[in-house]
């Protein structure tokens, strides 16, 4: 696999674009981000001591209904690697990643599609190391301030990298979502409404239940609040 390692570059998802005509999977790390993009068109700070890394990856044959597996595997391999450092994090559904109650990593997934098909995806990891996380008022927390040690950036990089190399399952990902059995808030349009989370569909969505009964909602219509 190749890894390209910059020093800066506005976002590492945006850089690797210029490789989406090749055919060639590929990662590209950062030690900071001068425009960090996060999901819902916010930006995400990527100050160095942090973790920001986008791989691209081709696929022969993946249908769209299939592409959930993209974002399980991306967050399993971010928890595996956080785990390796003594840190048991959760995975708020569907693939922000959690620990002690703060964010400690966000994923940002882009596929392009053509037909029914996922052509390929560029899953980029915004994951806090050791970086300053204040300016995010508390909403945050760094693998170094949950493993209570100091943490090299470069280190935890490499184990991500080798996570993501790694196979991963449905399962491990299951045994790892934070809030099942839990209620909710469901934020959908301008509404918002208190539900109890119920399961993780294998197509991705999750199934909520209200008192008007059970519906499956994916991430592109609702986000919830634990
Ligand atoms: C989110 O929490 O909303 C997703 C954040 C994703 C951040 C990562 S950092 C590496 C890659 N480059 C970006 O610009 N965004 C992702």
């Amino acid at each position: 696999m190749r890894v390209i390692r910059l020093e800066e570059t506005s976002s590492t998802n945006d850089y690797l674009r210029s490789y989406l005509g090749g055919g060639e999977d590929m990662i590209v790390c950062a030690r900071r981000q001068t425009g960090g993009r996060g999901t819902k068109g916010r930006t995400f700070l990527s100050e160095e001591g942090g973790v920001y890394l986008s791989a691209l990856t081709f696929y022969a044959a993946l249908p769209v209904a299939d592409a959930f597996s993209i974002m399980t595997h991306a967050a399993v391999a971010v928890c595996l690697t956080a785990e390796e450092y003594g840190v048991r994090p959760q995975i708020k559904w569907p693939n922000d990643i959690y620990a002690d109650g703060r964010k400690l990593c966000g994923i940002l997934i882009e596929n392009t599609l053509s037909g029914g098909w996922v052509r390929a995806s560029i899953v980029g990891i915004g994951l806090n190391v050791s970086n300053d996380v204040s300016a995010l008022g508390g909403t945050a927390v760094t693998l170094r301030e949950l493993a209570q040690r100091p943490l090299d950036a470069e280190d935890v990089r490499r184990s991500l990298i080798a996570n993501l190399l790694r196979e991963t399952t449905l399962k491990e990902y299951l045994a790892r979502v934070g809030f099942l059995g839990q209620t909710v808030t469901v934020l959908e349009g301008e509404e918002s409404y208190p539900a109890t989370a119920r399961r993780i569909l294998p197509d991705g969505r999750l199934e909520i239940e209200t008192a008007s009964g059970r519906r499956a909602l994916s991430a592109a219509e609702i986000s919830i609040r634990v």
